[in-house]
């Protein structure tokens, strides 16, 4: 693997007396002044489990998250009346009664408790240089192929420069802090936190230089409270170092390195377990040294990073000299700097590696609203899991990208939610298999979540989050894991449906749910005309994830070489019929609800009736046309109505017009994205402010569907390439199902050449563009190909 260290960075005079650093505007966020604030500037690095995010001001703030700080211990939320409940609030949605059932369900069925744990965070470091005044040649930067970030500037003569790593390897944060003059650095450091701090201390003793803080989550120690340690140790040989309370002083440096760790009761229950893994992965990275953890921790994240690669052209250079936040603001109004686009697909990868990873513990933790980075004793929106999109969202560019293993911690919370889940379907609908509702905290707690009419009651989140086991399979044809977790988990959400749903109309239907967070206008002939309402039965949703687990389910036993006689198998069969096909309306649209409701938004955010276009198939143009077409009046509909008013919502929006193989509405769709929603540090955001990680992990998905799509049985090339607005261009390294690694050039607005290697072997179907002829290796394509394992195929035209 190639390195690309900072010796690639190109460094260029400009006009003005300033010396300014020019970073490749493909793959580097640079800066040249300190975040002012942390969502719209910090800059963001993560091993997968530690999140740490740089502002880079004189007096540095270095805010710390460990992905288990949440705001306390496991809670049981059941409603003691659900079961009861639950036949009359069905009488009572059937017979039209449609307001009186939304308030008895609220009231009966809601548990007492409504709210989940919260993210929290473990606290800042303060770093004090001591640089009051000007800071000269002022340079910022993050490198999305390497997950590294740093800060370098001049103050009185003296280079100082900062380096952070987030290491894989040695489970550490990491910095090194450095001044061009000898002894001339000199740092105050300690942690702060907002409130539930146990204990914080400075120590220095012998060649030991430390600061460690424990804190709480606040409840009194017998209920369990989260507990956390974090410590970080410095070395800096010939400096002077001092404690005082809380705070290290460090004088006479040269060169300062700083290794960090946090745990907590979450997987280390004793405060001498967690000690004791403090000071296994702070002593080793000590003994290490910095030099060799940046090597290992750089070589790691490249591994994966530069697995898959895009090139959409070049930018202007007057935009491409300029720094992200003001290249942000520029794309508001003008969208020719193309290669921001780039930077902002490699910002999603980078934010996925370091948010999501398989660090071996028993329970690792998925990229949550937040992926990893938050600020405050409570995250935004509770920095939950929220499956009725978010969570869902985080995941889509893992297979496609080539970064299917940032999946495995989903699935580790998926495990810690099915007993739960189980427990809950028990209680609350009497039935066996596994329910989740639309949140998962830390504890997998699977009840419903806060108590709105439009999102708490919906019994589906198990149905869509196993999707992602099933796709962990396409993606990789492991049927180890198809057999061992995945299918297991599919028969269990499958039971649970078999039960839940009753007979109505020929159909088994799901009820009381609702479609994810839309709302309708009860209509003349219910009750109360008029009103608004959110609860009813047969979600066109429901049916949507219902049939995708049953067809999973059944396309499993197949590959697994299932008997038609087991009876999972059976009763999946019996029941796949018995789901209603989705209806489609007076205005040739997809029916989001049983009946034609009046939306209460036209264009409502979530595109809930439209999850079999995207992330589901079963609206592929390739698969059902008049579906496909129906989708796309319900898509039109919903943008004409203002929907895409969330960053996640117009991401969304990417990916579902690049699965009708409309490009250039696709494009449209990323434009509008740039023209309000990313801030400075190009997160994604809710609507300008309120960073939602979300939307980042859609907006790479999504330019990745023009490109390369897979979920219909075929792989297709450039099925939605906006030929217009990226007439020249190439990606290297996707992957689509069935294991095949796929390159794809293009010119002048379409298809040029691609590779596809067979990674497995197996049947290869192609599809290039709408339809265009190609060759493979030469030969006319006539239909599909029967390829050897690790082969390679040329296409062209
Ligand atoms: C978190 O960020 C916000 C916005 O920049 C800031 O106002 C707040 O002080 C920060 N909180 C902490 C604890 O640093
Ligand atoms: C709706 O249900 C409420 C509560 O059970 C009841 O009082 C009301 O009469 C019902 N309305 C209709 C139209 O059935
Ligand atoms: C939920 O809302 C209903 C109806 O507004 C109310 O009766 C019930 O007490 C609420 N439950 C909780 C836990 O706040
Ligand atoms: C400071 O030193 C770093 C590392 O050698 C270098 O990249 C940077 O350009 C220097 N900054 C200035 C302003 O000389
Ligand atoms: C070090 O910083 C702390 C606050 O972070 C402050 O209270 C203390 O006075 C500082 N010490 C020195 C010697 O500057
Ligand atoms: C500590 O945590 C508890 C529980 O989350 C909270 O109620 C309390 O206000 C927090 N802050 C302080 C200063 O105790
Ligand atoms: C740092 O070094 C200088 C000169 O070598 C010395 O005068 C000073 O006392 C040292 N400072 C500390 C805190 O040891
Ligand atoms: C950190 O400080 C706490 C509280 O003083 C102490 O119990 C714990 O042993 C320390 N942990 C480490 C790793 O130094
Ligand atoms: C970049 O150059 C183009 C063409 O000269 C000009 O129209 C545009 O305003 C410039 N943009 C910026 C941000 O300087
Ligand atoms: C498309 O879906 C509709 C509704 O489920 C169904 O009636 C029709 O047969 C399907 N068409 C094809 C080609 O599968
Ligand atoms: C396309 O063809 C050129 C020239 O033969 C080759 O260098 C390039 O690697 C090919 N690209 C892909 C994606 O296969
Ligand atoms: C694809 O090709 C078909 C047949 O040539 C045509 O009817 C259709 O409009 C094309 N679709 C797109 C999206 O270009």
């Amino acid at each position: 693997m190639k390195l690309h260290g900072l010796s690639e960075l190109v460094l260029t005079l400009t006009l003005t007396s300033q010396c300014q650093a020019v970073l490749d505007g493909s793959r580097f966020l640079w800066y040249t002044s300190p975040a002012q604030e942390w969502e719209q500037g910090a800059l963001p690095i993560g091993n997968g489990r530690l999140g740490g995010t740089i502002y880079g001001g004189a007096d540095e703030v270095f805010t710390l998250n460990e992905n288990t700080i949440w705001s306390g211990p496991l809670q049981d939320r059941v409603s003691a009346n659900a079961l009861e409940a639950l036949p009359i609030a069905r009488e009572m949605l059937l017979a039209g009664n449609i307001s009186a059932a939304g308030d008895y369900i609220q009231r009966e069925m809601s548990p007492p408790e409504k709210s989940e744990r919260a993210f929290s965070y473990f606290g800042n470091m303060d770093l004090a240089f001591g640089h009051s005044g000007q800071l000269e040649n002022y340079l910022r930067w993050l490198d999305t192929r390497q997950g590294n970030a740093g800060v370098s500037y001049m103050y009185g003569g003296v280079n100082y420069t900062r380096e952070y790593i987030a290491s894989f390897p040695a489970g550490v944060l990491a910095a090194r802090f450095t001044a061009s003059k000898q002894h001339a650095l000199t740092l105050n450091v300690s942690f702060s936190r907002l409130e539930n701090i146990s204990a914080n201390l400075a120590a220095s003793t012998g060649s030991v230089h430390s600061i460690n803080m424990t804190g709480t989550s606040g409840q009194p120690a017998s209920q369990n409270p989260i507990l956390f340690t974090g410590k970080a140790v410095f070395v800096a040989p010939g400096a002077t170092f001092q404690a005082f309370g809380s705070s290290l002083l460090i004088a006479n440096a040269t060169v300062i390195d700083m290794f960090f760790d946090a745990e907590t009761n979450y997987r280390y229950s004793t405060q001498a377990d967690r000690d004791a893994e403090i000071s296994r992965k702070l002593g080793n990275a000590v003994s290490q040294g910095y030099d060799r953890v940046k090597k290992e921790a750089l070589d790691d994240a490249c591994a994966l990073l530069e697995r898959a690669s895009l090139d959409l052209g070049q930018s202007p250079a007057n935009l491409t000299s300029l720094p992200t936040n003001e290249r942000v603001l520029n794309s508001r109004t003008d969208f020719s700097d193309i290669e921001l686009t780039t930077l902002t697909w490699n910002y999603g990868r980078h934010l996925l590696v370091a948010s999501s990873r398989n660090t071996g513990e028993t329970i690792d933790m998925p990229a949550n609203l937040q992926g990893t980075w938050n600020n405050k004793t409570t995250a935004a929106w509770g920095g939950k899991f929220t499956i009725n999109i978010n969570t869902e969202m985080n995941y889509w560019p893992a297979g496609q990208t080539n970064l299917i293993e940032t999946q495995e911690p989903l699935f580790d919370l998926m495990k810690v939610a099915k007993p739960r889940g189980e427990s809950m379907a028990q209680r609350m609908y009497g039935c066996s298999g596994t329910v989740f509702h639309h949140n998962l905290d830390l504890w997998g707690d699977p009840g419903p979540t806060d108590n709105y009419t439009s999102s708490t009651m919906w019994p589906m989140g198990a149905a869509w989050l196993v999707q992602h086991m099933l796709d962990h399979y396409r993606f990789t044809g492991d049927k180890t894991f198809l057999a061992n977790t995945a299918y297991p988990y599919l028969v269990d959400v499958a039971k649970f449906y078999e039960c839940y749903t009753f007979n109505w109309e020929g159909y088994r239907i799901a009820g009381p749910s609702l479609s994810p967070e839309n709302a309708f206008v009860v209509p003349a002939n219910f009750s109360i005309a008029g009103k608004t309402g959110a609860m009813d039965v047969d979600i066109s949703m429901d049916n949507q994830l219902m049939t995708d687990v049953f067809t999973g389910l059944i396309e499993a036993a197949a590959v697994l070489g299932i008997s038609d006689t087991d009876p999972d198998l059976q009763a999946a069969k019996a029941f796949l019929p018995l789901i209603r096909p989705p209806q489609i309306g007076s205005l040739g649209q997809i029916l989001e609800w049983r009946y034609e409701y009046q939306e209460k938004a036209k264009g409502h955010r979530h595109l809930s009736p439209l999850y079999s276009l995207h992330p589901g198939t079963k609206f592929s143009p390739l698969i059902n046309a008049t579906l496909s077409k129906a989708a796309g009046v319900l898509l039109d509909r919903r943008l004409a109505g203002g929907s895409g008013s969330t960053g996640w919502s117009r991401t969304w929006f990417i990916n579902q017009y690049a699965r009708l193989y409309r490009g250039a509405d696709a494009w449209e769709m990323v434009r509008a994205w740039f023209k309000t929603y990313p801030t400075g540090n190009l997160w994604n955001t809710d609507s300008g402010s309120n960073f939602q990680i979300d939307g980042n992990f859609g907006f790479t998905s999504g330019i990745t569907e023009m490109l390369l799509q897979s979920h219909a049985g075929v792989v297709h090339l450039l099925p939605a390439l906006p030929g217009q607005a990226i007439p020249n261009g190439s990606v290297r390294g996707l992957k689509a199902r069935g294991n095949f690694e796929v390159d794809i050039e293009w010119a002048d607005g379409g298809f040029k050449n691609a590779t596809v290697v067979a990674v497995i072997g197996g049947e290869l179907k192609l599809r290039v563009e709408n339809g265009t002829s190609f060759s493979v290796n030469g030969e006319p394509y006539s239909g599909a190909l029967a390829t050897r394992k690790g082969a390679k195929y040329t296409i062209a035209t």
